[in-house]
């Protein structure tokens, strides 16, 4: 192993002292100075573990096939790591506490075991009873699997020394501490240097590495923002407690696009994937009442069918209250005010709740209309067809906006058995409309509630 010496550094201007100081002798903030190691190898360098040098060549004489990925056999994480895994890259997966990281990590880590490749899995939170506890929890047979609990991260290189994995876990990140390092483990200095270091092992060696990470109250993995600079991929498994599906998002990903989202449901056996998000998302949705609208979302490549609630009622309060779950209550408030003013709507003394079934979360203006529906059809109490699907942008003058790839919404929307579909007049035009479907096409927010309020 390289030598290693302390230093301290100032974080706000790069201030370097060889002791710590409460404040800064460069730029005179306090407690900015930060322990740093420095070893030889200090710098890591980007290349997928081929060792030396090599000369700049041509762009057009290096090759372009793709290292094969592995195949965790989970559908649902390999589609969010882009497509499989890649050897050697180095994968943060953060989430708060409970939401069942540990749990996906040791079921694709059984997945892979299962199809002979070598995998390390290094508990520092938990003893090796507690994972073995857990991993009978997922089924009575144990695939080949090397787990250790440690906390030490030179010892920890010498398992994977030992064990010559393809892929190891760490879990997590913040238990790790690098022996050099004086700081608890956990703190800014220690999850800089154990990450930068995994990250040396990672590309050195091949070896694919998941890095869990703890979410603060912030919503930040805790750590320096940098941890998640420094990885090749940063992914959130999200949820809320009393429900029980999962989210798993990229939100960077230098192997494939940060659009998708795999969806599991935490089960009594583990987690098991939903390849039919649709159908679940809709199995609880009630029929008939006002307030409730489905609306066809692409998560990534793959289109989704969610209902959007709205609760709309007269305020008790001075200022009226506005909740948004899972779409951008910024959105819901401009859609709101397109309302009253296009339609007429006396919005200003109500309270307006809005809500995504489900726990998913919505990010694309192709739902507006979808908003704009159920906030109607709660206000004025009519109720939705329970065979519609609404797709559409609202603009600022109430105009119905063009969305992409509308034959793939549509082809769900026939899939889970709905009747109509209200689409952008503009996406009508060149459209195959698929037999068993109707689509009408509107212009205006007024348009739409015509068509689909009718109580
Ligand atoms: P865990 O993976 O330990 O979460 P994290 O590593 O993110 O802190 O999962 C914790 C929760 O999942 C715990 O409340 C128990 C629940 N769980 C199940 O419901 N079914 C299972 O099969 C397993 C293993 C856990
Ligand atoms: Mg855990």
């Amino acid at each position: 192993m390289a030598k290693y010496k302390s230093k301290y550094a100032c974080q706000e201007c790069g201030y370097e002292s060889p002791k710590w100081m409460g404040k800064c002798p460069g730029c005179h903030s306090w407690n900015t100075l930060v322990e740093e190691i420095t070893t030889k190898s200090s710098h890591f360098r980007h290349e997928s573990g081929n060792g030396g040098r090599q000369g700049a060549l041509p762009l057009a004489q290096i090759a372009s096939e793709e290292e094969p990925r592995f195949d965790t056999t989970m559908g649902e994480l390999n589609r969010v790591l882009g497509g499989g895994l890649v050897p050697g890259s180095l994968v943060l997966v953060g989430g708060d506490p409970g939401i069942g990281k540990s749990t996906l990590l040791l079921q694709s880590s059984f997945a892979l075991a299962r199809q002979g490749y070598k995998i390390l899995y290094v508990s520092g939170e938990e003893s090796v009873k507690q994972i073995k506890l857990r991993a009978d929890r997922l089924g009575p047979d144990t695939p080949p699997l090397f787990v250790v609990a440690e906390n030490d991260l030179e010892l920890i290189e010498q398992h994977i020394n030992q064990v010559e994995p393809q892929v190891v876990i760490i879990d997590s990140i913040q238990t790790v501490f690098h022996p050099q390092i004086q700081s608890a483990a956990g703190s800014v200095a220690q999850v800089r240097e154990t990450t930068a270091h995994l990250m040396r092992i990672a590309k050195g060696k091949g070896i694919a590495t998941f890095i869990v990470g703890h979410v603060t109250k912030e919503g930040a993995i805790a750590g320096p923002r940098m941890l998640e600079h420094m990885v090749d991929a940063v992914l959130y498994f999200e949820g809320e407690r009393h429900n029980t599906f999962r989210i798993l998002r990229a939100v960077k990903n230098r192997f494939g696009s940060t659009n998708e989202i795999g969806i599991f449901e935490m089960k009594e056996r583990g987690l098991e994937e939903v390849s039919n998000p649709s159908e679940i998302f809709l199995a609880e949705r009630p029929v008939g009442v006002a307030g409730s609208t489905v609306v066809a979302s692409m998560e990534g490549t793959r289109p989704v069918l969610v209902e959007l609630q709205a609760l709309v009622s007269p305020t008790s309060f001075v200022t009226p209250r506005r909740m948004a779950t899972g779409v951008d209550h910024q959105r819901v408030a401009m859609i709101m005010a397109v309302l009253e003013k296009r339609i007429g709507l006396m919005l200003q003394n109500q309270d307006a709740y809005v809500n995504v079934a489900g726990g998913v979360r919505l990010d694309e203006p192709a739902v507006d209309l979808a908003i704009a529906v159920s906030i109607a059809s709660s206000f004025r109490d009519q109720p939705t067809s329970p065979h519609d699907v609404v797709i559409g942008e609202v603009g600022l003058t109430g105009e119905v906006r063009g969305v992409s790839r509308i034959d793939q919404r549509i082809r769900e929307a026939l899939k889970l058995g709905f009747k109509r579909v209200i689409i952008p007049e503009k996406n009508i035009r060149g459209l195959e409309v698929p037999p068993g479907i109707e689509v009408i096409g509107v212009r205006t927010i007024a348009e739409a509630l015509h068509e689909v309020l009718r109580g």
